[in-house]
């Protein structure tokens, strides 16, 4: 068959959906069962995501990462209380508003390094609020694993955020939207990962799903309220079976493992060929699938001809944001570097 469409670097969700998530629609779509979850493959579903994140977790499937990150927070605060996040995060600048819109809460955005943030930046923000009836009161942190900037925080460093959460009566979330990519990266279990998390945003789409997130909680106290908050948040999917399909393929036989390494292992192999390129900086340690460089903003238009992207603009140096896939394959990075060290030689 004839691919059509060019390999983009522009997103991870700009590929396309694995086939043994296509196959697992196939194998499961046949006779009829109940609805809205009730059914055994979601059943056998969600016996994975315990297994991954232990007995006390409980999942709920959902179509897409800003409904989970939404429906994670409202269930977590209160409209008169406050989100402390990094000033990059997806949900502050990438989600429209939606979280204030749907929780009504007010998100403050500390100032990030790399796109992480600790504990520092969260006691400076704290120590300029003065409290009181006036002032939103902070209630959660929420923390992305990987980062918008594709940097990962360490066990440590989720250990001593989560510490700091407990002892201020602070609840954490995580956006994993790439939580694949970074329990790969840091070889670890996605457990590891979630251990001081009170709810977790977890993505499939980006690492070869079609259109499947969750949301696992880890806090029982808060559990009641996400089967209402789901279907009140329009995320509960009537033809569930065709969710929970997607995760049993991404669990079989660490799919999950094999999309993620592959998408690491080609950005680092992409990151090793641009910087091999005269004029071009590397901006962040490459830590998953996200390569950002800093190159001449003369190349900006003639790079955008080779695959679309998310672009800085400056006046001299403009800073751009190449992402790899499930899919990305070694030729597809190649061709792309000889392309690109080509257009990089005229200019
Ligand atoms: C860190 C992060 N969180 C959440 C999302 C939201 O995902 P969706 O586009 O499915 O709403 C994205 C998508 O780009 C993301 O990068």
């Amino acid at each position: 068959m004839v691919n059509r469409y060019p390999h983009q670097l522009v997103s991870d969700n700009a590929s396309g959906v694995h086939p043994e998530v296509l196959a697992k629609f196939a194998n499961v779509n046949h006779g009829h069962v109940t609805g809205y979850g009730a059914d055994p493959v979601t059943r056998e579903a969600l016996e994975r995501f315990a297994s991954a994140f232990g007995k006390h977790s409980e999942t709920f499937l959902l179509f897409n990462g800003t409904g989970a990150n939404v429906l994670a927070l409202k269930g977590m605060l209160q409209s008169h209380e406050a989100v402390i996040c990094s000033d990059q995060a997806h949900l502050l600048v990438d989600e429209c508003g939606a979280p204030e819109h749907f929780v009504g809460c007010k998100l403050i955005g500390v100032p990030t390094r790399g796109g992480k943030f600790g504990v520092e930046q969260i006691e400076a923000w704290l120590a300029t609020d003065g409290g009181g009836v006036h002032h939103n009161q902070p209630r959660v942190i929420s923390l992305a694993q990987a980062t918008e900037r594709g940097t990962l925080y360490s066990l440590d460093e989720l250990r001593g955020i989560g510490e700091y959460a407990r002892e201020r009566g602070l609840l954490l979330h995580l956006d994993g939207a790439r939580i694949a990519n970074a329990a790969v990266a840091l070889g670890v279990e996605f457990e590891d990962l979630a251990e001081w998390a009170d709810v977790l945003s977890f993505g499939g789409t980006k690492n070869g799903l079609m259109m499947a997130e969750a949301l696992v909680v880890l806090n029982p106290e808060l559990l009641h309220r996400y089967p209402y908050i789901r279907k009140q948040g329009m995320q509960l999917a009537s033809k569930h079976r065709f969710l929970a399909a997607q995760f049993l393929a991404y669990f079989d036989n660490d799919l999950w493992r094999r999309n993620a390494a592959n998408a690491n292992a080609m950005a680092r192999r992409l990151a090793g060929g641009l910087t091999a390129i005269d004029g071009v900086r590397l901006c962040e340690p490459v830590e998953i699938n996200l390569v950002f460089v800093q190159l001449p903003t003369a190349w900006l238009e003639a790079l955008q001809c080779l695959t679309p992207c998310l672009a800085w603009r400056g006046e001299q140096q403009s800073e751009v944001r190449l992402v790899t896939s499930f899919d990305t394959t070694v030729d597809d990075i190649d061709r792309f570097i000889a392309a690109f060290g080509e257009l990089a030689s005229r200019h």
